[in-house]
């Protein structure tokens, strides 16, 4: 196993495979990859399917405009609604998948296999088309789909590091606050002065 540090900078968004399939094993390590991610509460609102069926990828494909990619794997992570933290702390859901989603896509990487993360969630068109394909029932959202598969691309390893937008102790210092002055039209008297 590399250095983290490395995998981090080395996953790419790659969107071209080779026909070799992901083995039963490296899914394995893939979900339990997922499923190592951190969940608010510990609640862990997330379902995978798993889909390496030929004609079921083809018809994923067909329906996602900006993921017709041929990987031989796609995991479709989902939020589970009756799982996910309850209001005003729903929307963590869509974090605790995020990073499931993230962990997917960094086992991937330091397993040697290329990955994509094809957004579904928020876009109601996509996640609509999403959810009929694999019968997902009314409480559980499709996230993502996270493609995968052996590499027929390389892409150099990269941070996108950028110290502007590093900001220390609190985000820009507070401009210094202008008094109102008391003197309504123009340069004026200051108050006090003439008073003695
Ligand atoms: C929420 C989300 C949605 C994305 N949706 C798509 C998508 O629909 N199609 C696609 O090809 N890539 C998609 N990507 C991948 C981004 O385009 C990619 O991460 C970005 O261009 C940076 O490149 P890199 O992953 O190689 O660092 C998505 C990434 C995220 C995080």
């Amino acid at each position: 196993m590399s250095d983290i540090l490395e995998i981090i900078k080395r996953r790419r968004s790659i969107r071209k495979f080779t026909a070799e399939p992901v083995s039963q094993e490296q899914i394995q390590a893939l979900l339990e990859a997922a499923m190592a991610a951190p969940s608010a509460s510990n609640r862990r609102p997330w379902e995978f399917v798993v889909i390496n069926d030929e004609k079921r990828l083809e018809a994923l494909r067909a329906r996602l405009p900006f993921g017709r990619y041929n990987a031989p794997l796609a995991i479709v992570v989902c939020g589970d609604m009756r799982r996910a933290y309850p209001a005003p702390g729903r929307d963590f859901w869509i974090c605790d998948c995020s990073a499931a989603m993230q962990n997917i896509l960094l086992a991937a990487t330091g397993m040697g296999l290329g990955s994509v993360w094809v957004g579904i969630y928020p876009i109601g068109l996509l996640v609509r088309a999403v959810s009929s394909l694999v019968n997902l029932p009314e409480h559980v959202i499709p996230l993502g789909v996270a493609y995968v598969g052996h590499p027929a691309e390389t892409k150099p390893p990269r941070t996108q590091y950028d110290a502007s937008r590093v900001h220390w102790q609190e985000f820009a210092p507070r401009a210094p606050r202008r008094r109102k002055p008391w003197w309504p039209f123009g340069k004026g008297r200051s108050k006090g002065e003439g008073t003695a």
